[in-house]
């Protein structure tokens, strides 16, 4: 059974779901944005697991436990600075969602949450990472047989606009 895809525009800390997705940097000690607030929901201890991940290269992905958020995993993955396009952006985005969806079926997971990885202090135009998302996650949900919800958690109107529009055009042709 083919996983349902949802497009909703709140805070990913709250979601009570199997996994939310971090947008992270290399270095996993947190930062500002999505980072930030998982770090500050998580509590310290989220912080404590990712310093023995010895960090994570862009395009890939690391999973911890939840701690005090709603959410039982944290998934871990550092997108691309944009820069134009012409260094690989598009395709490290896109192993961002494959790579996270590697480590659901890996573990299992029926739910997860992406926020719009890059589309903020990296600067990844945000329609373009829309069509990437989902395109991407459309292509790996047949595949991760287990995982019956994906979300993609949007912050604000424009971002939930874009990836509504891309899943709507991918799903009717
Ligand atoms: N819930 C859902 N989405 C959020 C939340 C939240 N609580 N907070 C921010 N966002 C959205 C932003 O509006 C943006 O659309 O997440 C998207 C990604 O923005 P950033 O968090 O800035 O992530 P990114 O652009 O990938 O840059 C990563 O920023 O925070 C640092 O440590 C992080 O160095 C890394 C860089």
């Amino acid at each position: 059974m083919s996983a349902r895809i949802e497009v909703i525009e709140t805070d990913i800390t709250r979601l009570k779901i199997d996994a939310i997705v971090n947008a992270a940097n290399r270095s996993l000690l947190g930062g500002g944005g999505v980072d930030g607030a998982i770090h500050r929901a998580a509590g310290p201890e989220l912080l404590e697991e990712c310093r023995k991940l010895c960090g994570c290269n862009t395009g890939e992905a690391k999973i911890t436990r939840g701690y005090r958020l709603p959410a039982r995993y944290v998934i871990h993955t550092v997108g691309p600075v944009w820069r134009g396009g012409v260094r690989n952006e598009e395709k490290l985005l896109a192993d961002c969602y494959r790579n996270s969806m590697k480590l659901v079926k890996k573990y299992r997971l029926k739910s997860v949450a992406f926020p719009a990885i890059s589309t903020g202090a990296y600067g990844f135009p945000s329609d373009k990472a829309a069509e990437i998302a989902v395109r991407t996650i459309l292509e790996e949900v047949d595949i991760a047989d287990m995982v019956q919800l994906v979300i993609f958690c949007c912050c604000n109107s424009e971002c939930r606009k874009y990836h509504e529009k891309v899943l709507e055009k991918l799903r009717n042709g």
